[in-house]
């Protein structure tokens, strides 16, 4: 198992799918490397791609939102995408991109040892919980994989577009602050 050093290090230097020729920097991920709850997302989209940090742009301020309205803060959470390297124009990352970069996100899961991940998002959900996750009408319940809880919630780019999502992606971060209190 790789140390986060040895981690970040090989994910910062990655030329294995084509994404790296497009990339301004890699997001590997920020917050609390010990934290109970993780966050992962889709992939970096501009503002992402520019400062090297996950969910910095305006989907991002709305995750803080998010994490407000529970009384935590983004240093208290663990922030990841599955693809650590900005789509162009932000399209979906393609499942050849996933598959070449799911390996970083399985190493920081290792490490952090995370008792709850919230996917953010369709994409999200669909690598990490089950190909055929249905956000509409499965976000926020939980199932359980070996120690962790795995649970999803709409994407904070999509609340933006759709803001009658929000009660319901309240609800699930409400459902979430429940299941971190029964730890
Ligand atoms: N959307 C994502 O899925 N991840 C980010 O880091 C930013 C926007």
């Amino acid at each position: 198992m790789k140390t986060w050093e040895e981690l970040e290090k090989s994910c910062l230097n990655c030329t294995d799918c084509l994404l790296s020729e497009t990339r301004t920097n890699v997001v590997f991920g920020s917050g609390d490397r010990n934290a109970k709850l993780m966050f992962i997302g889709e992939g970096p989209g501009e503002q992402e791609d520019l400062r090297g940090l996950p969910f910095v742009g305006r989907a991002g301020q709305l995750l803080d939102e998010m994490l407000a309205a529970i009384g935590m803060s983004r240093e208290q959470v663990y922030i990841a995408n599955i693809v650590k390297c900005r789509p162009p124009n932000n399209r979906d990352p393609l499942n050849l991109e996933q598959d070449a970069c799911i390996g970083y996100l399985r190493e920081q899961v290792r490490l952090i040892k995370p008792k709850i991940i919230a996917c953010l998002g369709r994409v999200a959900a669909m690598k990490i919980i089950r190909a055929d996750y249905k956000i509409t009408q499965e976000h926020g319940l939980f199932e359980k994989r070996g120690d962790i809880l795995l649970t999803a919630t709409y994407h904070p780019a999509y609340i933006l577009r759709d803001p009658r999502k929000k009660p319901d992606t309240f609800m699930d971060m409400c459902a979430i602050e429940d299941q971190l209190s029964l730890l």
